[in-house]
């Protein structure tokens, strides 16, 4: 794992838009992992701001996002396809039949979880995996104790998980129990992975991830497996180090 400090922020979130930019550039039709919540907004923006005054296109981009709740409508404010829409698929010129989020209102979610599976195989794999970290190490929402060989898969969210997301709902009450997540080894089948952590809220974390061994208790310590990870970090993430 490659780890790039940066000063705050703001400083993370244009190293990781310049990593993704750069992607995009290498190939025009390049399959990118995507990420919600909030570590990832600033990047997108970045992203956003670069197609707006540099006309970067996105026209060719085909994406897949990590992960999405169980049982949101996807006009649900909090639903993460609504998300990606308003926080950066609507503001690009990205071809919407080109963008791909899991259906957490499948009536059959097994199905679709085999098929969102099936189909990042059909595109190619993904080419660069943007990864946010929760506060128990998961990945997606790959909560502790996940397999490592597990694929795209419908996962119970942990109580810690659903309070530190209730930020974003009225009540904790709100926030959906279950979510469709792409598994860890989905994750690991990436071709480069780009973890991104910012603030104080991260530094325990990141202090495991990198003094732990490689443990389900703490999913995101697959990634030293991964032969191409970049860890970008800001300085009150790595206050802990
Ligand atoms: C959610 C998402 C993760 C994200 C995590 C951290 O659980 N499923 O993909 O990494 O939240 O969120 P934040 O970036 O807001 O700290």
């Amino acid at each position: 794992m490659k780890l790039l400090e940066a000063k705050d922020h703001i400083e993370m979130s244009r190293l990781a838009a310049d990593i993704i930019l750069e992607q995009i550039r290498a190939k025009s039709n390049a399959v990118l992992g995507l990420a919600t919540e909030g570590t990832v907004l600033k990047t997108y923006q970045e992203l956003i701001l670069n197609h707006k005054v540099h006309g970067t296109s996105f026209a060719q981009v085909r994406t897949f996002n990590l992960d999405e709740y169980v049982g949101l409508s996807k006009n649900h404010e909090n639903s993460y396809h609504a998300y990606m829409k308003k926080h950066l698929f609507d503001e690009i010129n990205i071809q919407s039949s080109n963008t791909n989020l899991p259906n957490g209102e499948a009536k059959d979610l097994e199905k679709e979880c085999i098929s969102y599976e099936s189909m990042i195989h059909k595109m190619g794999g993904i080419d660069l995996q943007l990864l946010g970290i929760g506060q128990n190490g998961h990945i997606g929402f790959n909560e502790p104790g996940t397999s490592f060989n597990s694929k795209t898969q419908i996962i119970e969210l942990e109580k810690s998980t659903r309070i530190a997301n209730s930020r974003y709902f009225n009540s904790l009450d709100e926030v959906p129990t279950h979510a469709v997540t792409m598994g860890i080894s989905t994750i690991m089948q990436s071709k480069k992975v780009l973890l991104l952590a910012s603030g104080l809220q991260k530094a325990s974390i990141l202090y495991e991830l990198f003094n732990s061994e490689v443990t389900d208790v703490i999913p995101a310590t697959i990634l030293k497996e991964h032969p191409n990870v970049i860890i970008i970090a800001d300085q009150e993430a790595l206050s802990k180090l």
